[in-house]
């Protein structure tokens, strides 16, 4: 026998029926059936703002096992106490769709780690891509603009994105990667996350270093090509949440070899690309990777709502042991997301539970929507009544300040066409074949200029990269290699 369940209004008063509201003979309902508004009301506002980018994801609980003892350069626990199991909750997603858009989309996919430490919360919040469109949160905005729908249309518009990836040169290492064959991963088991930003960890001793994370899939790649996944996107929107699902189900845990890569201050200065700089990648060769510890993906949410769409990541998140950089972006991110959030859940957002650390939480923090105040008639600092400490631990690394501040963008030099060059040349055959397909399905929907604009920056990348392009466009080679030649500054201006 099941067990019984009173039915009751929200505030526990128990009720009569939930099928029919209170009305007269003649059906008119009564303005007195509280009920029935308990119930509509709630429902009228079941819905919280959509994020405002990567609002279509899905999530998993699981756990990070460091394997690696860094204490060498962090003194963060996570790091550092190999064997020990940390609690984690991954949120994957796409980047550009609205929160019932398609899975299998060609957009760039997010992998939100968070990890539930002695320390409290760390988050890591990567894509499947290791270098980003942008290098300066400035340009954040404009640049989702560009990528998601028409102001006047509401239709995607290839237009903006090519316009504004052309202007913005230094994104075409991130296009290259989109338009390959990685543009569609298969699911988010068969992806790789990439922190993409660099961040800086630090000892016992104070001496810090810089980092970069990589998760790398102990599933493999897998991509699907851009018919398929136009099919599946009209049969099941779902498909990648649907897969990730019924694996934890059937018992195949994902997993994940998290690993570093270090830089210390000494070699950052000497760098032929701008360690700080999120369109640039390290390369391995001449920092490799470290393999630091595995995270597996073990267990569904129990409820969506609770667990994944109010989740709220953040990277600036971060445990003693870990910190900051130069990295522009980086430091634009860090206070816009729990900026959003406190609009998109609510001031007191860290009360949810995925959001709250787990350990003990102490600060004069107040109030405002939803509160749950700690008790005690205290609520200010300093005052004379608690001990209060404060962490010995936490150091704001890199030190200093010590340059002139100034608002002004690095020109597009000859280094930011290293790493696409290298990328292209690296794909065999098939790949770029794909490759410039793929550009020219999108790049063949915007306007003529923008389209010679592309053309020659791609022939500035590689020659073969520009002159594919351009046939599958249909495009004057000799007026491409013209524009080639030209400045980023004279070819704006050539093409606007
Ligand atoms: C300055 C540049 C950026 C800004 C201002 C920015 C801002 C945001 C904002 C406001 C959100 C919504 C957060 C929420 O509603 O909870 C978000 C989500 C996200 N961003 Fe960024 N972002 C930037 C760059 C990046 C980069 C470079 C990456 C990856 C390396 C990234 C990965 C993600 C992911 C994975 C999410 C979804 C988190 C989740 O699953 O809840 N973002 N971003």
């Amino acid at each position: 026998m099941k067990e019984e369940k009173l039915f009751t209004k929200r505030l526990g008063e128990p009720v009569d029926g939930d099928e029919v509201s209170l009305s007269d003979a003649e059906g008119n309902i009564l303005l007195r059936d509280v009920v029935l508004f308990d119930k509509l009301a709630n429902f009228n506002r079941e819905r919280i703002p959509e994020r405002i980018v990567h609002a279509k994801g899905w999530g998993a609980h699981g756990e990070f096992v460091p394997t690696k003892d860094m204490s060498k350069y962090t003194l963060a626990g996570l790091f550092t106490k190999v064997g020990k199991k940390f609690k984690v909750l991954v949120r994957f997603s796409t980047v550009a769709g609205g929160r019932e858009s398609a899975d299998t989309v060609r957009d760039p996919r997010g992998f939100a780690v968070r990890f539930y430490t002695d320390d409290g919360i760390h988050d890591i919040v990567m894509n499947n891509t290791p270098v980003f469109f942008i290098r300066d949160p400035m340009k954040f905005p404009d640049f989702i603009h560009s990528q998601k729908k028409n102001p006047v249309t509401n239709l995607a518009d290839p237009n903006a994105q090519w316009d504004f990836f052309t202007l913005t040169p230094e994104s075409l290492n991130q296009v290259t990667v989109l338009f390959s064959d990685q543009g569609i991963p298969y699911g988010f088991r068969y992806m790789d996350g990439f922190g993409t930003d660099t961040f800086s960890w630090y000892n016992a001793r104070g001496e810090y270093v810089y980092v970069k994370y990589h998760f790398i899939s102990e599933q493999g790649l897998k991509n699907i090509p851009a018919d398929e996944a136009e099919r599946i996107a009209g049969e099941n929107p779902d498909f990648a949440g649907e897969d990730l699902r019924n694996a934890i189900d059937r018992g195949e845990f994902p997993s994940w070899r998290v690993k570093v890569q270090i830089m210390t201050p000494e070699e950052a200065k000497k760098y032929r690309f701008d360690p700080f700089d999120t369109t640039k990648t390290w390369y391995e060769e001449d920092f490799p990777t470290i393999e630091i510890g595995r995270m597996t993906l073990n267990k569904n949410p129990e409820n969506y709502f609770n667990e994944v769409e109010q989740a709220a990541f953040c990277p600036g998140n971060m445990v003693p042991g870990t910190s900051a950089s130069p990295d522009k972006m980086l430091q634009g991110r860090m206070v816009a997301y729990t900026d959003t959030q406190r609009y998109r859940i609510g001031v007191n957002f860290n009360r949810m539970p995925v959001n709250s650390p787990g350990t003990e939480v102490f600060n004069y923090q107040r109030d405002g929507a939803l509160a749950l105040n700690p008790t005690g008639k205290i609520n200010y600092y300093p005052n004379s009544y608690d001990d209060v400490v404060f962490s010995k631990r936490v150091k704001n690394v890199p030190p200093g300040v010590t340059a002139p501040v100034k608002r002004e963008a690095p020109p597009i030099k000859d280094v930011d066409f290293v790493q696409p060059r290298d990328r292209f040349l690296a794909f065999d055959d098939g790949e770029r074949g794909r490759l410039m397909d793929n550009i020219a399905a999108s790049l063949g929907q915007a306007a003529k200029k923008i389209r010679y604009r592309a053309a020659a920056l791609f022939y500035k990348i590689a020659p073969a990269y520009g002159e594919g392009v351009s046939e599958r466009l249909k495009l004057n080679l000799r007026e491409v290699r013209r524009l080639s030649r030209l400045t980023q500054k004279e070819l704006e201006y050539a093409t606007k």
